[in-house]
């Protein structure tokens, strides 16, 4: 039998990069997935993958800085599969600039996507959790269910150009501690994964004509520059850039069962990166 057979996963932003990794090792492993992404080919294309390999899953398509999100997603996510048992809040995008040329549109924006998105994110799943754990405590078929959280190595220790992008990752740390304290009673864990440079479109050099995020109107470049890229690779005792799967396999230790008795834990994902 596959690890999370029976088990029904949300997978915020996984349209492309580290969230399609994670829908589709979840799915490997016997997981029904809900498919999310801003934009609707990368979801349609997520969902096509999960369900030409045999996967059970259904694409909510959306904003989740939208106001209403969180509702919708954990709604639609109960009819149509009942349930929710694993939670992975990873959408999201980043913004940089030194400080003096920080916005406050994009100090919301970078606060919108990563903190305040999955804050409510979990706050529609809470019922739903209390629920289940008290119809389980009645029948005495307890069952863990899981929240990763997913943060950056911006978020542990910081990152120059990155002031609204690395607080609203710390949030992750805080929302992670606070809830693992709170929905213990509920076997809920609640962990965090904290990246280092994994490759995706996020992390690719900004040269030619780089990818841009639609955000709200406004395109934004999605890269970084390659001298910071190589800086990083120079000080990442493994001495490469880690895979989307790779990445994913992470965030799966906390999916687990193996792992039921571990709450409230950041783990960094960044091949021993650790500034
Ligand atoms: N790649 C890295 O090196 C790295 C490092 C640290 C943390 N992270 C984090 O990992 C997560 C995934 O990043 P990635 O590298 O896979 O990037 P990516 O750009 O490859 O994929 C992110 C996906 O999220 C979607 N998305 C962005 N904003 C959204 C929104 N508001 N609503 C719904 N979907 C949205 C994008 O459309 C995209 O498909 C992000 O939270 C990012 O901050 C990545």
């Amino acid at each position: 039998m596959k690890k999370l057979e029976g088990r029904v996963a949300i997978v915020t932003g996984s349209g492309r990069g580290i969230g399609r990794a994670i829908a589709t090792k979840l799915a490997d492993e016997g997981a029904r997935v809900v498919v999310n992404d801003l934009e609707d080919a990368p979801a349609r294309e997520t969902l096509a993958l999960l369900e030409g390999s045999g996967a059970e899953a259904h694409a909510v398509v959306g904003d989740v800085a939208a106001e209403d999100f969180g509702d919708r997603i954990v709604g639609e996510t109960v009819e149509r599969f009942g349930g929710l048992d694993i939670l992975v809040n990873n959408a999201g995008y980043i913004w940089n600039t030194t400080i003096q040329n920080h916005t406050d549109e994009q100090w919301y924006a970078m606060l919108d996507v990563h903190a305040t998105a999955p804050f409510r994110i979990l706050r529609a799943a809470a019922p739903v959790f209390r629920a289940a754990a008290k119809r389980e405590a009645a029948s005495g078929a307890v069952r863990c269910r899981k929240v990763v959280n997913i943060s950056s190595i911006s978020g542990v220790f910081g990152a120059a150009t990155q002031l609204a992008y690395s607080a609203a990752k710390s949030a992750q740390l805080g929302m992670t501690k606070t809830l693992a304290k709170e929905w213990g009673r509920y076997n809920v864990t609640v962990n965090c994964v904290a990246f280092g440079d994994i490759d995706t479109r996020l992390t690719r050099p900004l040269e030619g004509a780089p990818e841009t995020i639609d955000v709200r109107g406004r395109d934004l470049k999605v890269g970084v520059d390659r001298g910071t890229q190589e800086l990083m690779t120079s000080l990442t005792p493994l001495g490469r850039r880690g895979s989307p799967e790779e990445a994913a396999g992470a965030v799966y230790l906390f999916c687990l069962p193996e792992s039921d008795f571990v709450t409230g834990q950041v783990l960094v994902c960044s091949g021993g990166f650790i500034q």
